[in-house]
């Protein structure tokens, strides 16, 4: 029988899979972004790091930018900062302003303590070792600097899960089917403590709740669509269970005026 959760780990953290594909372009990240906007309480999550980053003076490197939100707003809220991203595919970071490079967080071209701050946002759990990221992590960061990461809970978006279950158990014809691909698995906000302690003396995490709510399927849909990189991990059909998600939501909105989803991400902030 196949380790469905070992072969899952291997397409989350695997470079030709994140490079290639999930993340060449922004589409998809730009698609699971913007489902937030219709949460509720609304969390500015580069003004909140920017906050953070107060007392922080110098050089941070946003490691693992993606598209650059996160270095577009410290850019507008701390002209100060010298900005770097990093990312490990180059598809991404076309229109990230200012200095980037590709790099993988597992060895940084940065030597030690050369960095004031340094930034993992959602990109930890996308880490073959995890350990050995966050080694990596701490080791560009000076002795009085600060790591910022962000992740989800174990519980974010369980409402898309069961969706996603009951769409795939359709089209399989067996009542429920195989639960998709949770990118956030390896690394939930629940483990993230752990794993960043063994180098930082100090991990304070903040919990981001709020609930979306949509009355059209698209968003929804749109955001499930954005797994596409990892469709031949779902075991059923991708495409047709996107389309059976759609018709379920627009049964489920005419039904019952909306269709809500409760998110849990966080922040940790963590220094020595
Ligand atoms: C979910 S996106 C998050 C992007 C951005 N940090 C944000 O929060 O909007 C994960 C990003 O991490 C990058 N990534 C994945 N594995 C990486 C690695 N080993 N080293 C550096 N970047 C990596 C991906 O290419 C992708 O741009």
């Amino acid at each position: 029988m196949t380790d469905i959760s070992a072969a899952h780990d291997a397409a989350v953290t695997n470079r030709a899979r994140l490079a290639g594909s999930a993340y060449n372009g922004e589409r998809d990240l730009a698609a699971r972004q913007s489902l937030y906007q219709w949460q509720s309480p609304r969390y500015d999550l580069p003004s909140i790091v920017a906050g953070r980053l107060g007392a922080v003076r110098g050089r941070v490197v946003d490691v693992g930018c993606g598209n650059g939100k996160f270095i577009k707003q410290l850019r507008q809220e701390r002209p100060d900062l010298k900005l770097l991203g990093l990312d490990i595919a180059p598809g991404i970071l076309g229109d990230v302003p200012g200095a980037v490079a590709v790099a993988d967080v597992a060895r940084l071209p940065l030597a030690p303590g050369s960095v004031d701050a340094a930034l993992a946002m959602h990109m930890l759990y996308h880490a073959p070792d995890i350990p050995q990221a966050v080694r990596e992590l701490s080791r560009v960061v000076a002795d009085d600097g600060l790591l910022i990461a962000s992740t989800n809970s174990d519980s974010d978006k369980a409402e898309l899960d069961e969706l996603w279950v009951r769409a795939a158990g359709d089209v399989l014809g067996t009542g429920r089917g195989p639960a998709r691909i949770s990118l956030s698995a390896r690394f939930t906000l629940e483990k993230a403590p752990t794993f960043l302690g063994e180098q930082f003396g100090r991990v304070e995490t903040t919990e981001l709740p709020g609930t979306i709510t949509v009355t059209d399927p698209e968003p929804v849909v749109a955001h499930m669509a954005s797994y596409q990189a990892w469709a031949d991990q779902h075991d059923v059909p991708f495409e047709a269970t996107i389309e059976r998600a759609h018709t379920i939501l627009e049964e489920h909105i005419a039904r019952r005026g909306a269709f809500e989803i409760h998110c849990l991400g966080g922040i940790l902030v963590c220094c020595r």
